[in-house]
């Protein structure tokens, strides 16, 4: 393939806005500065707004025991969630500051994949402190706030899975053409649909099954093929972003997604 032809690659979100889906789901360029850390204000969030997160918290809650891994719990028990009260994203990033190094940015929504795998390589997580409507409950199909402070950020406080993200946002920056496509899908399968294999049974990590009502029903379910985490195989492996995902990846630990992400990329020449 020529790197001309390679170039026209386009992502999975920039296809469906192509094919006029969601206005939404148009990756944004960030053009300027965006808060980070303590620059980032607490918005003044309508009681309605307020009531959406009560709700999808406590709803998701109630799935999770059982099914999310262990480390995500513990994660959340660190980022002191709860229902009464949307988390404030300077708060988080100063929790993070005293765990992994990490930092949170408020940025106003899907942002440009280069924008986001700089911040990543900086350990910066972008993060929207928009909630969705109403209207949205169940399905959303751009991120919000649930999806990135409750999906996203309770794995940031597990080492080997921050170290992962970090390398992550690196090996991205340098990937071009038919690598792009792969780094795109490594990311589906892993930071928003991962499994992990634990003494108890398989368990969840991915944030687009934990942010999501029937992902987290289904994810466990007899509907999904569970294959090992071999990320040559991983990268080719189809998905669709708008149904539930009928295969999944699992990992066996952290370590190993940090490892077998290490490995791979130093094989396909991303990383030294
Ligand atoms: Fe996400």
């Amino acid at each position: 393939m020529s790197e001309k032809k390679e170039e026209r690659i386009l992502s999975a979100y920039e296809k469906a806005a192509a094919e006029g889906i969601d206005p939404r789901c148009i990756p944004l360029r960030l053009t300027g500065a965006v808060p980070v850390d303590k620059e980032i204000q607490y918005p003044n969030y309508l009681e309605s707004e307020q009531e959406t997160w009560r709700f999808l918290f406590d709803r998701q809650m109630k799935f999770l025991p059982g099914r999310a891994c262990d480390e995500y719990i513990e994660g959340a028990k660190k980022l002191n969630f709860t229902p009464d009260k949307i988390p404030a994203l300077k708060d988080l990033s100063t929790i993070f500051k005293y765990t992994t190094g990490w930092k949170i940015a408020r940025v106003p929504g899907l942002i440009h994949e280069q924008n986001f795998f700089k911040m990543l390589r900086e350990k910066i997580f972008p993060s929207t402190d928009y909630i969705r409507g109403k209207d949205e409950l169940d399905y959303t199909p751009a991120p919000d706030l649930f999806h990135d402070i409750f999906g996203h950020m309770p794995l940031l406080t597990e080492s080997n899975f921050a170290s992962f993200y970090r390398m992550f946002g690196e090996a991205a920056m340098k990937a071009e053409g038919i690598k792009r496509k792969y780094l795109e899908t490594f990311h589906w399968f892993t930071v928003e649909f991962g499994l992990i294999n634990k003494p108890e049974g398989v368990r969840i990590y991915g944030a687009g099954i934990i942010s999501s009502l029937g992902e987290v029903q289904h994810a466990l379910s007899s509907e999904v093929e569970v294959l090992p985490f071999e990320p040559e195989k991983l990268v080719l492996q189809d998905y669709d972003v708008w149904h539930l995902q009928p295969v999944l990846f699992a990992i066996d630990s952290f370590e190993h997604l940090e490892e077998g992400f290490k490995d791979w990329t130093k094989r396909i020449g991303l990383l030294p």
